[in-house]
């Protein structure tokens, strides 16, 4: 159990305009939490501060060879103004294990998550009211030695921010286009792809920013090794139906293991779909999408909760989806999460987690 000194600022910030529309990620809360990590002290000094930006040295590791790595949560506000957390767990053993690739050493879930819990208390009014917004919580730990040497660092700083923010994509829960990336890959065996550390982003932003220019909202990364496999968009896992049948790529290395993802699993397991997660061939998606047998495609993950996908386009070749409209089963997947995020169906599995009053 984490001992948190809080301190409030004085001069409180004000808060974007609370509608629907608002834009994701662009605005930040009053308050920051901090732990920082020496090897003598382990994780200490948790402390809740005014946001204000970090003093760093320029030679710091995180700056030359990015050693961190992040987390995506948001926090709920609820139709009985309870303020929500989404299965925090589940994103704090994620960062355990994201922690172990990236030589970062561990933080205890319970002291992750009684941090993230510290925080949305202490900046609760930042958690947006409108439809379908959410106060998004960015976790993350970057290396602070100074020094050219390239080895882990053995000091850290632990921090956790958080801005109101509505859908990740400007598109919101209207479909989006989907460009496959046939020349850049995200990953490998053996490398980083099943952690969320800065680099795995990166590495991606040229592929990205290429689609865009084409209308594209992001990219779908194939396997590194074939470019065969399709494995995961972006900012979100990629789920198929075909034939009634949902496919979506295996955790195996390569992709990383989304909350929403193994959320949405369990749901459409309850409903009784067969949910097939394995090596699915781009080309067989594509012959399934012009045999009309590719029923629908969705992306998940926090920040884009159910991501309806309209279009994909692959070396030239393209498929449509769903006659570009949001598909039945993208639908009931997309109303029982937000539904149980935000209160509006009852938490049948046990994944909400309440963490004050509004
Ligand atoms: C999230 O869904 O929370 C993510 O971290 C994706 C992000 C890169 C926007």
């Amino acid at each position: 159990m984490l001992d948190i000194k809080i301190t409030k600022t004085t001069a409180p910030k004000e808060k974007p305009v609370d509608s629907p529309k608002m834009s994701f990620g662009k605005t930040f809360s009053d308050h920051m939490f901090l732990m920082d990590y020496n090897p003598e002290q382990g994780w200490h000094d948790a402390r809740i501060v005014p946001y204000a930006p970090f003093q760093l040295d320029p030679a710091c590791v995180v700056f030359h060879y990015a050693q961190e790595l992040f987390e995506g949560m948001k926090a709920y506000r609820s139709v009985d103004n309870t303020i929500q957390l989404f299965r925090p767990e589940c994103n704090g053993a994620r960062m355990q294990d994201s922690s172990e690739r990236m030589c970062i050493p561990k933080i205890p879930v319970e002291d992750y998550v009684q941090a993230v819990k510290a925080l949305v208390e202490v900046d609760k009014d930042w958690v947006p009211h409108s439809e379908g917004t959410s106060l998004y919580i960015r976790p993350f730990v970057i290396a602070t030695d100074v020094g050219m040497g390239v080895h882990a660092s053995h000091n850290y700083t632990f921090c956790i921010i958080c801005s109101p923010s509505g859908a990740y994509y400007a598109e919101g829960i209207d479909p989006v286009r989907i460009y496959v990336e046939d020349e850049y890959i995200r990953a490998a065996p053996g490398l980083t792809g099943f952690t969320k550390c800065g680099g795995n982003y990166a590495a991606s932003i040229l592929a990205g920013a290429l689609a865009e220019k084409k209308g594209f909202a992001q990219v779908l990364w194939l396997d590194g090794v074939e470019k065969k496999y399709v494995e995961e968009v972006g900012s979100m896992n990629i789920m198929f139906k075909i034939d009634g049948k949902i496919y979506t790529a295996a955790c195996t290395g390569t992709v990383l293991p989304g909350v929403t993802r193994r959320s949405c699993i369990e749901l459409l397991k309850d409903w009784g779909y067969e949910v097939i997660e394995g090596k699915l061939a781009i080309a067989d998606v594509m012959k399934a999408g012009h045999e009309g047998r590719l029923e629908e495609v969705f992306g998940t993950g926090t920040a884009a909760v159910v991501s309806p996908v309209k279009e994909l386009d692959w070396k030239g070749d393209k498929v449509f989806i769903s006659d570009g409209k949001i598909g039945p089963v993208t639908q009931k997947l997309y109303d029982t999460m937000t539904g149980m995020q935000w209160g509006k169906l009852p938490d049948t599995k046990g994944w909400i987690v309440p963490v004050c009053k509004g």
